[in-house]
């Protein structure tokens, strides 16, 4: 039908479908670079694509202008730069021809990086290898060959780093005995100046997780599914458990894990949600008949089997699987999926997976108890092959994600929502840019951001969109402008208020990174073919872009590697170079502090307030409830922030209105309404549905703030509350999960009756959908028949040698596990 428009992103679906629910993202808070050679390149196989008119429509809507005050001034010259920094450039030439490198900061603000390299043979069976591992103490400037440390034991590069939590300085590498006949792990507890090691009476199946709360204990899985923990970091280790499927570490010392009866973990469906607080010698079983689980904030998450067909659902528990409620959510067949995007403490970001293999599924959006959601995004793109998805956390201001949807033509579309969900829009078209060949109009087009689906795909995307919770306002990505996201080549372009509106910053693709919180920016040009020797830096937040040649003779560059946190001054450059008859490593590391001579003061901040577009309006600025004003670096100040730079912010409340409500069950809104009404089929009758498990009295005025939102006063909707409280029936769940044969409370008992639930959760989007989301229309999302299709589980396995796999801090609540962050 479609139009082949030239150089559109279009999605490619794979038959091959992994239906794991909370799928587990990459490894935190490491790089790992890898010479060409290793690059196996796997062509983006791209597809075809015509525009749905919601998004075309709406993206007029913000008036929102740029944060600059000084719009207009061309770049002012920086003098004398070359000298300053050429006196603060060290450069680190590694012995070695290994053929890829991982980095890990050990500690926060002690300037100790660990590089391990490896150096293997490419025969799958016979893995012969070995590891090099080098230690930095100054930020990368130098490194020391500390080898002898592990005694030249080849070490698994694919569990990576194992960097303890907080600032412990605990390191534990994963090595191989050589014959490959058992493991053996290296401990560290200096930050890696000493190494003790240990032989396993195991062979480890996933790198080693530390305990978040205590960084002696440590837990494992086997290669035969037994779960195995340490008490004394790594010395003596004991058998949990056998036949355990997943394990994740909960709060105080809480593990979860699935656990099979039958002895397959391919058996999902029939598995126990296992608990244990006092490190396995007790353990108790809080749900079974459970596919799979997840943790996300103080969220407990457990995909359970209805008892009808393939059907599972989710159920969400806030005390540690004591009570289970059930996630007023869609079931889902076994050729999908759920996934946690985001959580917090408040509230979380639900994927629910679309029948069939569409590649895409519904954004929802839950209460302050994880049971009532809103729809909040449709055709949300989420591929179930890798588990991708452009899902974005924007760090740098709160309420902001960015993420795709698919459009009716397949093709790939970028969405931004600046009030957690609540609507999502299309990206302003940057000013400074024109529309490109994939714009019908080419005067009417908005930014498509690349992410996690164009990394995917191969496309020429070096690193994901960058945000740091010190930088605030700041975004940095790659893009283009049009209709969709397009294959050719994408161009850096930041945001300094949070992603109402961008620049284009850099031709070309870059790899980039924050320094000094925001106060400096670096940037280096992706060119995997070209040895490369100039570094782009800005004292502006990226609108003026300074060059500095930091070496003589180009490198072949792979990445840039800086101090997580985004406080540091020193960024290093990776690279390397080649010689007639081989390559080696090298290290390029700037120090910027010489740069910006003096520290900020008073006057080089300015007030800046969030979510602004209309300053006359009292109610400008407000989200979820408050505003917040920022003190923030003027764009012409060049000085330092220096390491122990704090957000400033002053937040004040605002009026609440019924926006700041969201329908609770049983109610909905009408469209164009913000009252919500008793749902009218419920009236009179039986409400079908109980919380906690049981028959128990539930009191609503219909209204419930949304998580997160902080009004005070105003219009705060006054209604007698009434009571809803009935008896739990389903016909969704079988009669054995009704009534519990172990644990008197351990199975979730919260079921509801088909139409009344899909009534309910309509009910509760009506908010957000009657604003954007469908252009008006009501949604009526069918729990319909769902299709069967063949289950073939991929591999849920290590990272492919990208040419970077920068993985960015503040990323790691990206696919769900994210207990550890908060
Ligand atoms: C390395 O090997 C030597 C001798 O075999 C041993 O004494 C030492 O403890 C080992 N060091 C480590 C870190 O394993
Ligand atoms: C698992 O065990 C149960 C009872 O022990 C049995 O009914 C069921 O068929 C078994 N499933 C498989 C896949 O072996
Ligand atoms: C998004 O990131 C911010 C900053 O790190 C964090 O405070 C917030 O809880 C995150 N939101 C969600 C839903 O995960
Ligand atoms: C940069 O590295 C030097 C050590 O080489 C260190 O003293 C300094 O604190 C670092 N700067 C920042 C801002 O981290
Ligand atoms: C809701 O508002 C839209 C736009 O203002 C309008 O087109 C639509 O007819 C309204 N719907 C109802 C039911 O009033």
């Amino acid at each position: 039908m479609g139009l082949l428009l030239p150089g559109i992103l279009l999605l490619s679906v794979s038959t091959l479908t992994a239906g794991l629910d909370f799928q587990q993202g990459s490894k935190p808070g490491q790089s790992v670079f890898v010479k060409r050679s290793y690059i196996n390149e796997k062509a983006a196989r791209i597809v075809k694509r015509s525009l749905p008119s919601w998004l075309s429509a709406s993206s007029a809507q913000h008036r929102i202008r740029r944060r600059s005050t000084e719009q207009g001034d061309s770049c002012k010259t920086l003098q004398g730069y070359d000298t300053k920094l050429a006196d603060n450039t060290h450069s680190y030439p590694f012995n070695d021809l290994s053929g890829s490198v991982s980095l890990a900061w050990v500690g926060d603000g002690t300037g100790v990086i660990l590089a391990l390299t490896t150096f293997q043979v490419p025969f799958f069976l016979l893995r012969i290898g070995q590891s090099k591992l080098y230690r930095s103490e100054n930020y990368g400037k130098s490194f020391q060959d500390v080898t002898s440390l592990i005694n030249n034991t080849f070490i698994r590069s694919e569990f990576g780093i194992a960097i303890g939590p907080e600032n412990s300085g605990k390191v534990i590498l994963t090595g191989e005995v050589s014959g490959g006949h058992g493991s053996r792990i290296f401990v560290s507890d200096d930050f890696g100046k000493s190494f003790s090691h240990h032989d396993l009476p195991f062979v480890p199946l996933m790198q080693i997780t530390y305990n978040p709360g205590d960084s002696n204990v440590l837990l494992v899985l086997s290669t035969s599914y037994e779960l195995w923990l340490s008490e004394d970091f790594g010395s003596n280790w004991k058998k949990v458990h056998d036949m355990v499927c997943l394990v994740k570490w909960g709060r105080k010392n809480t593990i979860f894990f699935t656990a099979s009866l039958n002895g397959s973990c391919s058996d999902r469906g029939m598995l126990e949600l296992r608990r244990t607080t006092d490190y396995g010698k007790t353990t108790k079983t809080v749900a079974n008949k459970i596919y799979s689980f997840g943790l996300g904030g103080r969220f407990l998450f457990a995909s359970v089997m209805t008892g009808k067909g393939t059907l599972r659902m989710i159920h969400v528990s806030v005390d540690q699987g004591e009570t289970w409620n059930m996630a007023q959510l869609p079931p889902v067949g076994h050729e999908q999926f759920y996934s946690i995007l985001a959580a917090n403490d408040e509230m979380v970001f639900m994927h629910v997976d679309e029948p069939g293999d569409t590649g895409f599924g519904t954004i929802f959006v839950s209460d302050d108890r994880g049971t009532v959601y809103s729809k909040s995004l449709e055709r949300h793109l989420y591929t179930t092959t890798g588990g991708d998805t452009d899902f974005t956390n924007v760090t740098s201001l709160r309420g902001v994600f960015i993420s795709s949807v698919l459009a009716e033509d397949n093709s790939v579309q970028s969405v931004v929502s600046f009030d957690q969900g609540g609507e999502w829009v299309p990206l302003r078209k940057p000013s400074n840019t024109k529309c490109d060949a994939t714009a019908k109009d080419p005067d009417k087009c908005s930014l498509h951001i690349h992410a996690a689906y164009s990394t995917a795909m191969r496309l020429n995307v070096p690193m994901l969109p960058l945000s740091e919770p010190n930088a605030v306002g700041l975004i940095l990505a790659h893009g283009s402008v049009g209709d969709a996201i397009s294959v050719m080549k994408p161009d850096v372009y930041v945001s300094d208020d949070g992603g109402y509106t961008w620049i284009k910053a850099l031709d070309g693709p870059h790899h980039y990174a924050i320094l000094d919180s925001g106060g400096l920016l670096v940037a280096v040009e992706h060119n995997p073919t070209q040895p490369i020797n100039k570094i782009k830096f800005s004292t502006d937040e990226g609108q003026c872009w300074h060059v500095y040649t930091f070496a003589e003779e180009p490198i072949l560059f792979t990445g840039l590697a800086s101090e997580p946190g985004a406080r540091s001054m020193n960024v290093s450059i990776w690279g390397y170079r080649e010689s007639l008859f081989s390559q080696y490593w090298i290290s390029i590391t700037i120090d910027f502090r010489d740069l910006l001579t003096r520290d900020c003061d008073d006057k080089d901040y300015v007030q800046w307030l969030a979510h602004s577009d209309d300053i006359s309006d009292p109610k400008d600025g407000c989200m979820l409830g408050y505003k917040e004003r920022f003190l923030r670096l003027r764009k012409d100040s060049v000085c330092w922030n220096g390491r122990d730079y704090k957000v400033n912010t002053v937040p004040t409340p605002c009026l609440c209105t019924l926006d700041d409500f969201l329908c609770d069950f049983g109610y909905y809104r009408r469209e164009n309404s913000s009252e919500c009404v008793e749902q009218p089929d419920l009236k009179g009758k039986v409400l079908e549905f109980c919380l906690h498990g049981k028959e128990e009295q539930l009191q609503t005025s219909g209204y419930r703030k949304i998580p997160g939102d902080k009004c005070e006063g105003g219009n705060i909707p006054e209604r007698k509350e009434i009571d809803l409280s009935k008896r739990c029936v389903s016909d969704l769940v079988g009669p054995e999960l009704l009534i519990d044969s172990r644990s008197s409370r351990s199975v979730p008992i919260v079921i509801t009756v088909i139409i009344i639930t899909m009534l309910l959760s309509i009910a509760a989007g009506v908010l957000f959908v009657k604003k954007y989301v469908c252009g008006g229309r009501f949604l009526v999302h069918r729990y319909s028949v769902l299709q069967q299709h063949v289950e073939d589980n991929t591999v849920d396995g290590m990272d492919d040698p990208l040419e970077t796999n920068h993985t960015q801090n503040g990323k790691i609540e990206f696919h769900d596990d994210s207990d550890e962050k908060t």
